[in-house]
């Protein structure tokens, strides 16, 4: 598959003429309006109050916590850094396991009445930091996302996956090697459902605006979704699908009246993809997958129907914010994060990016038409590098999404929102190429950070052996 790389594109024209001549359809601002007219300076309404403005910064874990689940030092300076980048709405910061079995790996954040402390400091750091750098943070908005990793925890060993299944998935379980895997038991979710409620009262104690109850990306809350043939209380129908996130809900509502509840949701989702002979990924369905969440049956298309049924369930639910994004970036990492280098573990990718970046656009631009009330944050801009500026204007402008997230950006360039707000030119040096070893560290046993661009992490012992790794994938 043969595409431009967006460094090749030296201006925002030629930008547009590429999208146009390969009749990729993404909006795009050939140049910002002054800064006081800036739809992505405009404030947002949300419950009654105010978010100062159209940016936001999507969860990023890090890999990098303390083994009982506390931020660390890397952990403070990542969320420090999204505290100074000029967006005034924190979606999540990042994800923090409700339990143990949960765990992404043995350094995830976990909220549990032993670390709340140090995590509503982190907080409180964070308000305190963008107070210095902006004048005030009545304006600013903080969720914590909240997680059970399902079928990709590693809650004791980061070389082991002890996987919580919602469901038999054939093609998830050949793999990622969970054939004879029992299913997790209604108990076992109701065990689960407790600890979200609960931890969702602590995120109220820790002072945070919302939380987000994550339904994305494969994990738990994903999974259910697509639970069609699970029997019991939380498969089959939508409305037992769901069950899983109303009772978490209600029950935080109940506990926690001044906490809101949102979600970072999967839109939709495709079929697992490998790597085929020539390393360019390609489906492991054969033309049908039946177990999509908003795919459309054949495992590389999407099918907004029963998206737009969730919503209404999420809608009747009190729920008024969401955090979208697509796919998982375990088995099909070019829909969710639209990439030019594939990570160490994926595959080349089968079609250009900006198509990637095209679809997550229509999809919410869809979503935002059907639910004009409710907030959309959009998501997968990072890879159109020096001109997500100008499409995040155009969006935003357009009312496609209310709001534009940030996530690979924001670990290579903390300041990028704040310099577009003030009209100032990107740093180039600063900006995103989608290189993904903020990926391929945690997936070798590292801690997340941002290898070729952040001096930090650049200068740690990490980087090296990193690029031993990807020198030995490539002599394969
Ligand atoms: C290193 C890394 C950590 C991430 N951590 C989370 C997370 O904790 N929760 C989540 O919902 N998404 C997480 N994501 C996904 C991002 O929030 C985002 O959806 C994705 O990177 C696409 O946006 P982008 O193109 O701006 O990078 C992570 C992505 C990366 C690269
Ligand atoms: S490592 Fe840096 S340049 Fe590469 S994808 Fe991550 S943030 Fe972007």
């Amino acid at each position: 598959m043969s595409f431009s790389k967006i460094v090749s594109l030296s201006t925002v024209e030629r930008f547009i003429d590429y999208l146009s001549d390969n009749g990729i359809s993404i909006p795009v601002c050939s140049s910002l309006p002054d800064v006081s007219k800036l739809a992505l300076g405009q404030p947002l309404s949300y419950r009654g109050r105010v978010i100062g403005n159209r940016w936001a910064i999507l969860p990023m874990e890090g890999w990098d916590c303390e083994r009982d689940g506390c931020p660390s030092e890397l952990t403070r300076r990542r969320w420090l850094r999204f505290a100074v980048s000029g967006a005034k709405l924190l979606y999540g910061c990042e994800a923090a396991a409700v339990m143990v079995s949960g765990k992404s790996s043995t350094r995830q954040l976990m909220i549990t009445d032993d670390t709340v402390g140090a995590i509503a400091r982190l907080r409180a750091d964070v308000v305190r930091t963008h107070e210095q750098k902006f004048g005030r943070s009545g304006d600013l908005c903080i969720g914590l996302q909240l997680t059970h990793s399902g079928r990709y925890s590693h809650p004791y060993d980061d070389a082991k996956l002890d996987s919580v299944i919602a469901y038999r998935n054939p093609l998830l379980d050949r793999k990622f090697g969970n054939e004879g895997l029992a299913v997790a038991s209604d108990e076992m979710i109701e065990e689960m459902i407790a600890a979200f409620v609960h931890a969702g009262k602590l995120a109220a104690d820790a002072g945070f605006d919302f939380v987000d109850i994550k339904h994305a990306h494969g994990y738990f809350g994903h999974e259910l979704l697509s639970a069609y043939h699970r029997t019991g209380r939380f498969g089959g129908s939508l409305e037992n699908r769901t069950r899983f996130f109303r009772e978490i809900a209600t029950g935080i509502r109940k506990q926690s009246p001044s906490i809101d509840v949102s979600l970072r949701l999967s839109l939709f989702d495709f079929a697992p993809f490998v790597k085929g002979a020539d390393g360019v990924g390609v489906p492991m369905s054969d033309g049908s997958y039946e177990y999509a969440f908003g795919g459309d049956g054949t495992g590389v298309g999407y099918d907004l129907r029963e998206t737009i049924e969730l919503v209404e369930v999420l809608k009747a639910a009190g729920v008024t914010m969401i955090c979208t994004t697509v796919g998982s970036p375990y088995y099909n990492p070019h829909i969710q994060r639209p990439a030019a280098i594939p990570v160490v573990d994926g595959y080349l990718p089968p079609e250009d990016p900006l198509r990637g970046v095209a679809r997550q656009v229509a999809a919410v631009a869809e979503m935002k038409r059907r639910f004009p009330d409710m907030i959309f944050v959009g998501s997968g801009y990072s890879y159109l590098q020096d001109y997500l500026p100008n499409v995040a204007e155009a969006v935003v402008a357009a009312g496609m999404a209310d709001a534009v997230g940030i996530g690979r950006m924001v670990l290579s360039y903390p300041d990028i929102c704040d310099d577009v707000l003030r009209g100032r030119p990107l740093t180039r040096n600063k900006i995103c190429r989608t290189i993904g070893d903020c990926t391929n560290a945690p997936r070798n046993g590292m801690p997340s950070g941002c290898y070729p661009l952040d001096e930090y992490y650049k200068t740690r012992p990490e980087a090296e052996r990193l690029r031993e790794i990807k020198r030995a994938k490539v002599s394969l």
